[in-house]
């Protein structure tokens, strides 16, 4: 993949049927246990419980991704996944996505997004906690290979 501008403008849209390859490609790239399999990520196309978002730039269709859950009944909406391309990172995509996820969570009146991420994983942490997300817990090997993980939580102004 040739690099990618870092003023390329980063748009995001909602991932379709067409994305399905690059989706479980990425998934397998950045996550080794707790990853979506194709048939999950199948379903969540078509879910009213669930938003995935792809994120491209100029003529790179696909760059990243993020997963939002949603529940009858509650406002809390969480964040289930999202991943850049090792490519792409630290140029504002990752920011982008996680944007647009509290974007379709505001629309779905939701008032709070809530996510789990890894207590080793730097980068996240540093993502979220830039953008406004607090620390509220800690799940105790809360991961298949037994990792801890944080919980963060955001209000959605
Ligand atoms: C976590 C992850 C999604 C971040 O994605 P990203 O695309 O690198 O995110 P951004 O580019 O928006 O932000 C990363 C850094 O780049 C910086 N950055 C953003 N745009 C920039 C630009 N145009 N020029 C220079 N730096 C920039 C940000 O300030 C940020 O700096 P920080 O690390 O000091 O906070 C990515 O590392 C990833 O996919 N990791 C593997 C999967 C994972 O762990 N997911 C989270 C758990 S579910």
């Amino acid at each position: 993949m040739p690099p990618m501008p870092a003023t390329a403008a980063v748009r995001v849209r909602r991932a379709e049927l067409s994305d399905l390859d690059d989706l479980v490609a990425l998934e397998e790239s950045s996550f080794a246990p707790d990853r979506l399999s194709r048939a999950q990520y199948r379903r969540h196309l078509d879910s009213e419980t669930a938003t995935v978002l792809v994120a491209s730039a100029n003529h790179r269709r696909f760059l990243g991704t993020a997963v939002v859950f949603f529940r009858k009944g509650t406002h809390v909406a969480r964040l289930y996944s999202i991943a850049t391309h090792v490519e792409a990172r630290g140029k504002g995509v990752g920011s982008a996505l996680l944007d647009a996820a509290e974007h379709v969570a505001r629309r779905r009146r939701c008032k709070v997004l809530r996510l789990e991420v890894r207590t080793d994983n730097d980068a996240a942490i540093r993502l979220y906690e830039r953008l406004g997300y607090v620390r509220i817990g800690r799940y105790e090997r809360y991961y298949g290979d037994g990792a801890d993980a944080w919980r963060y939580e955001k209000r959605l102004g």
